[in-house]
């Protein structure tokens, strides 16, 4: 069975995250497909919505960490590049359906979305300084924006989890809907956006967008210091001690 499936009907493609097993945690060759799908549809001229949603019981872990643990090249790198830009540059409404858990670039993506539907029980956390890293795809740039520099430096700096009700108070989500009604809130959603004008839609979506320079310029910063971090020995433990199953060394992680 493929860890990402997809799905086009009525002018709408759901891309599922579906790795069960580890938490839905994203490897190289999902990023793949995700970008490959999202390619296919952008410019089809039909298609008008994306859904991304995950299946068991979370939305995403994150990159997965052995893939962060392997230094060779940085291989996952072109990968999760292509798929993120893929979804930045993605013209036409993307929704993210989230319940669970969305951990890493599982929230940072969200900030590249249109509409974001949680479910009251989703945990979101941004964990890179506890393994070393540090923030990417622009998220250093749109999450102070969208919440404030205090509340991104709080989530972004102590990388603790926060709840639906907290990521809709500062301005991430769309709404948060009990796990019941999230399937049929989104639907009714990518219904909706499927009836408006094709013109006006991208026109209107690509309006609210923008000027995007700034955000590229942060993203290729982010992504040359994330590169750096991947590297160091307090990433390398955090990765280590995370695929061991074990505490991490004060010792390594300073
Ligand atoms: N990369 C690789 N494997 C991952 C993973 C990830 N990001 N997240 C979860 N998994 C794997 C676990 O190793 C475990 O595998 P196993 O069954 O072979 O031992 C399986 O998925 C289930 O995870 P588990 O930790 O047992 O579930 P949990 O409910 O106790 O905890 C998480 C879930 C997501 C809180 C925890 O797995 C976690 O912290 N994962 C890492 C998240 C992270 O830091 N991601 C990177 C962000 S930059």
């Amino acid at each position: 069975m493929s860890h990402i499936l997809t799905e086009l009907n009525e002018q709408c493609l759901t891309i599922v995250l579906n790795r069960v097993d580890k938490k839905n945690a994203l490897t190289r060759d999902m990023y793949q497909q995700m970008a490959d799908a999202i390619e296919h549809v952008k410019n089809d001229g039909n298609t008008k919505v994306v859904i991304i949603k995950g299946a068991g019981d979370c939305f995403t872990a994150g990159n997965d960490i052995s893939d962060f643990a392997n230094q060779q090249e940085n291989a996952h790198v072109p990968e999760t590049a292509a798929f993120m830009r893929a979804l930045m540059e993605c013209k036409i409404p993307v929704i993210a359906q989230v319940h669970g858990l969305a951990v890493g670039i599982g929230t940072t993506l969200l900030l590249h979305c249109d509409f974001v539907y949680a479910t009251t029980d989703t945990r979101f956390v941004l964990p890179f300084i506890n393994l070393g890293l540090v923030p990417e795809y622009a998220s250093s740039y749109l999450l102070p924006k969208v919440a404030g520099h205090v509340k991104a430096a709080e989530w972004l700096m102590l990388g603790e989890p926060f709840g639906a009700q907290e990521a809709y108070q500062f301005g991430l989500l769309t709404k948060v809907v009990s796990p019941q009604d999230i399937e049929q809130t989104v639907l009714s959603a990518a219904k909706k956006l499927v009836e408006k004008p094709m013109f006006s839609l991208l026109q209107t979506k690509n309006l609210l967008k923008g000027d995007q320079s700034s955000v590229t310029q942060q993203m290729n910063e982010e992504f040359d210091i994330f590169l750096e971090a991947l590297g160091t020995t307090a990433a390398q433990e955090a990765f280590d001690a995370f695929l061991k199953k074990r505490p991490i060394n004060p010792e390594k992680f300073k």
